[in-house]
């Protein structure tokens, strides 16, 4: 009996021993995104703890055979949090070939990842493929997860951009909602690449979440980058850089209004190779949600026109003849008439051929804690089309002339409850005279009688 005791107590003596703190060495959060050059893939992943050993990247064309190596980069990342938790960030650049499929898995001696795979695009300009586009998706009723899970894997689009607000908040319980957020979009991620932006609630502890989890094409500053994709060019732009504006000061909005002009002006100089221009960005320039101060108020006011002395964006995107912007922040669907300086070109017979105005995009709806949005009772007068319905946007990029629109809604099992072809002529890009040459409708500014005050957006749910 006293043996048995004894050797009772040895046992739950040596479990004590062992309860440690688990270690994990065993990659996680796998996710690709686009490189600077078209030759790139870049996959990034986490492991909880540091590997102390050499991370790489093993890919190849053949399942399971690891043709090509390429070596990661870890960076350590302290947790903004009271836990000052540590994570360790792993980067490696994949060299890839157009027109393949990929199959590779991550990791290092001290563990390795599950394989996954991806495709490359054909070579060139004359190229068609899909693009899923949506914000605001949390780990809260994030209601669009599972169609986007199970149709990255089936092939239904060949990229993904997420416009801002990550798992509410990537930051939130010692960054512990940004782990499960991200292993959340592994089952994506892992297969298309997943382009970002940073919402107003990435904005905690200085962007760093967003900063450290996410690798975008430029190294030095993840907030705005382009990219070309076949007949499209993409621009990510900062509104936070505006929103936080009383922050971090107004140095980010210069530099990247600077970065944006020559982008544009690069941009269009290789217009009849890649005749489209997407930006894509969190808060919205027009909508028509019920808590108006954000589609009318003053902080949007600011993106949109700026004040003396700090440039707004609508007039950028006019010079230099953008067809697109898609934004987040209202956790609804919203598509906008073409439209510039609240005058709206919807009375031709096509007003999405040969568009004289971008084409706006609120799609919102992915899912998040704090339901849908609510639209105002009427509809804004640039607004063309409103739902409610959780979902996110398809555009197919069909060739110089054609792109589809679609809006894919959760609700309704994954029924399109908008779609448009959006056309133009080869070679045409608007301007002001031309612009001008068509009618429009324009809406008066509404007389304001509050004085509005910034907010700290950091607390609010959109
Ligand atoms: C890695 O090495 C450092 C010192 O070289 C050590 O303190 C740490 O415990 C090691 N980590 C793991 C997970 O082995
Ligand atoms: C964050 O970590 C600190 C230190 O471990 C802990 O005291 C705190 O409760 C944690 N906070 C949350 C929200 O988990
Ligand atoms: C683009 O490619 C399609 C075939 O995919 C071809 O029919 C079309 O002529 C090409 N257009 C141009 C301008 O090269
Ligand atoms: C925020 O981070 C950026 C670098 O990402 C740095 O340049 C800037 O000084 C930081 N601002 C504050 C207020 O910490
Ligand atoms: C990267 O961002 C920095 C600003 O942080 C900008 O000066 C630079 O031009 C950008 N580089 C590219 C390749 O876009
Ligand atoms: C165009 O927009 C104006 C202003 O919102 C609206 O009154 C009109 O009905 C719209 N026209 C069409 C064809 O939808
Ligand atoms: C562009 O794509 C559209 C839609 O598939 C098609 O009708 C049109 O013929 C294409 N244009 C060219 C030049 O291939
Ligand atoms: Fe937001």
């Amino acid at each position: 009996m006293e043996k048995l005791l004894g050797l009772l107590i040895l046992v739950v003596y040596n479990c004590l021993q062992t309860s440690a703190r688990p270690q994990s060495r065993q990659p996680e959060q796998v996710h690709l995104s686009l490189g600077v050059k078209p030759s790139q893939m870049v996959v990034t992943w986490l492991t909880q703890d540091d590997v102390n050993a050499t991370v790489m990247v093993e890919y190849g064309t053949q399942l399971g055979q690891y043709q090509y190596q390429a070596l990661g980069q870890t960076t350590v990342f302290v947790d903004g949090g009271a836990g000052q938790t540590v994570r360790y960030i792993h980067r490696a650049k994949m060299v890839v070939a157009p027109g393949q499929r990929y199959f590779y898995h991550v990791g290092s001696n001290a563990g390795w990842s599950n394989m996954f795979y991806f495709n490359t695009l054909p070579a060139g300009t004359n190229i068609s493929y899909k693009v899923c586009i949506f914000g605001d998706l949390g780990i809260v009723n994030g209601v669009s997860f599972g169609r986007l899970q199970r149709d990255a894997q089936r092939g239904a689009f060949d990229l993904v951009i997420h416009v801002g607000d990550f798992a509410y908040d990537l930051s939130a319980e010692n960054g512990t909602w940004g782990d499960q957020f991200m292993r959340q979009i592994e089952p994506i991620a892992a297969y298309v690449p997943y382009m970002v932006v940073a919402g107003n609630h990435e904005e905690t502890y200085n962007y760093s979440n967003y900063v450290n989890l996410f690798t975008m094409p430029n190294s030095s500053d993840n907030q705005y980058y382009s990219f070309d994709m076949g007949p499209v060019h993409f621009v990510a732009l900062s509104t936070e850089y505006y929103g936080f504006f009383y922050k971090y000061g107004l140095t980010p909005v210069f530099n990247q209004f600077k970065w944006l002009n020559d982008d544009l002006a690069k941009a269009n100089q290789n217009r009849d190779n890649v005749p489209w221009i997407l930006t894509y960005m969190h808060r919205p320039l027009y909508c028509s949600n019920e808590n108006s101060e954000e589609c009318m108020g003053l902080d949007n006011d600011l993106i949109r026109n700026g004040v003396p002395g700090v440039p707004g964006l609508e007039d950028t995107f006019n010079t230099h003849a953008i067809d697109f912007g898609f934004w987040g922040h209202e956790h609804s669907y919203e598509r906008m008439w073409p439209v510039y300086n609240r005058n709206v070109y919807n009375q031709s017979a096509d007003p999405y051929h040969n568009a004289p105005a971008p084409i706006y995009v609120v799609t919102g709806s992915a899912g998040c804690y704090s339901l849908h949005a609510g639209f105002d009772q009427d509809p804004a007068p640039w607004s063309a089309v409103r739902a409610l319905d959780y979902g996110y946007s398809i555009l197919t990029v069909y060739n110089y002339t054609h792109l589809y629109l679609q809006q894919i809604s959760d609700d309704k099992n994954g029924a399109v409850i908008d779609s448009l072809w959006i056309t133009k002529d080869r070679n045409h890009y608007y301007n002001a005279v031309y612009r001008n040459s068509l009618r429009s409708v324009h809406i008066p500014k509404p007389k304001r009688s509050e004085n509005h005050v910034f907010m700290d957006d950091s607390n609010e749910i959109h």
